[in-house]
């Protein structure tokens, strides 16, 4: 069998500025969502891939930020190397994967690449992705997503010949409509890809040279300057994937996704998920140190952190509540995300409506308190962003409350 490896772009500190205010203390792969960092999900798919030996995380995070997690993620995927590589700057979706050619391409050497964005929720058809990449003789092989023709143009697009399969053009967020098949941020590479981006990147050099516009630097983009050429020279494959997926760009969408993954995890992995019963309504997640009053109502889609403690007729539904986070009798949670070490007052209630298909600017859906927000008892606040060490007692509807 070829040996495969694995790819996840984690971004850095400057990315994820639309998951704020969460991110401010809980950088966005390491994000919660259905009881595992954001970072998980794509890794445990990937280690169900026959012959994949290795996943190499690149970011621009400092070493630190990630290392908790890496140690975690060694001692429960043992079989398969796992690494964290720093880039000494942002050098863009493919200068990273230039820079560190060498520890990517280091014996086994890889047949096959998989690279995945972190900043999508996806059923992950990694194994389907390899069937469809062996049976043509493609450089690549891109996962293809059908979203709305009204939200196509906010994505990459993708046009495919049917009958094959090929991609015949590829254009980032164009101006004009194309297709409603879009980059769905996970893509199965030849080896051959490091020729197409050392080609790329001399174009670039060779450009910059020329023209006082174009920076001379590190960074170069694998949709518009790698993906987008190896389209017009007919090397790529669209691989459809039919199961759900998501982007996860605002905190609201992580809504989504933590009840997007919850549903998966009870049909593929039931037990790591609370027992329904009359007052948990399937699918929750609750850590295993949190403290639940027998008469609160949880669910569904539902996560609860470590050290969370969920008073007496305590309601919570569509909800992510991360760790040491106390809600107080009968205060309730619908739609939003509630950050760590907040204390929710006795019959306070956050709430929100679901992620709309399309952002409306200026218009908050789900309600996100930040680290360490209090709520004086029986306050409401409604679609509000609200800061870290905020001390709310009155109501607040539609506000960004800094
Ligand atoms: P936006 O809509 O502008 O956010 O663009 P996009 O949806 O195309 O996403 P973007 O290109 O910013 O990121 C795609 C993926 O690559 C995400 O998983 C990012 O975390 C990751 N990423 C983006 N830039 C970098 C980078 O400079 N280095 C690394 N390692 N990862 C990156």
């Amino acid at each position: 069998m070829s040996t495969t490896k694995a790819i996840v772009l984690v971004g850095g500190p400057s990315k994820g500025t639309r998951m704020r205010p969460l991110t401010l203390d809980c950088p966005k792969p390491l994000l919660p969502i259905a009881g595992k960092p954001m970072v998980w999900h794509p890794i445990s798919a990937l280690a169900k891939v026959p012959g994949l030996s290795e996943i190499i995380i690149i970011g621009f995070y400092e070493d630190s930020v990630m290392s908790g997690f890496i140690k975690e993620a060694k001692r429960e995927f043992p079989n398969i190397g796992i690494s964290y590589l720093r880039e000494y700057k942002a050098l863009g979706t493919a200068g990273g994967l230039y820079h560190f050619r060498d520890s990517i391409l280091r014996p086994p050497v890889p047949q096959n690449i998989f690279i995945c964005n972190i900043d999508i929720c996806s059923a992950f058809p990694f194994q389907e992705i390899l069937e469809l990449h062996s049976k043509h003789r493609g450089v690549g092989t891109i996962m293809g997503v059908n979203v709305k023709k009204e939200s196509a143009q906010k994505y990459g697009c993708i046009v495919t010949e049917p009958e094959s399969q090929l991609m015949v053009h590829y254009v980032e967020k164009p101006d004009s409509w194309i297709s409603n098949t879009v980059n769905g941020g996970v893509y199965l590479f030849d080896k051959s890809l490091f020729d197409e981006i050392k080609v790329a990147m001399d174009q670039k050099t060779a450009r910059a040279a020329e023209d006082p516009l174009v920076k001379s630097d590190d960074i170069l983009r694998l949709e518009q300057d790698v993906i987008v050429p190896l389209a017009a020279a007919k090397k790529m494959y669209v691989y459809e994937c039919k199961d759900f997926w998501r982007q996860i760009k605002t905190a609201a969408s992580a809504v989504t996704a933590n009840q997007l993954y919850l549903t998966r995890i009870q049909k593929t992995n039931a037990d790591f998920l609370a027992k329904s019963s009359s007052n948990i309504i399937s699918p929750v997640y609750i850590d295993s140190t949190a403290t639940i009053d027998p008469t609160a109502k949880i669910g569904p889609n539902v996560a609860i952190g470590p050290g969370v403690q969920v008073g007496k007729g305590v309601r919570i539904k569509d909800a992510i509540v991360l760790e040491n986070t106390v809600l107080d009798k009968h205060s309730c949670v619908l739609n939003s995300i509630v950050g760590s070490n907040c204390n929710i007052g006795p019959w306070a209630r956050v709430d929100g409506n679901p992620e709309p298909e399309q952002d409306v600017k200026g218009q908050i859906s789900v309600t996100i308190l930040a680290t360490e927000v209090s709520l004086a008892p029986e306050t409401l606040v409604r679609s509000c962003i609200v800061l870290p060490n905020k001390s709310l007692s009155r109501n607040s509807a539609n506000e960004v409350l800094l």
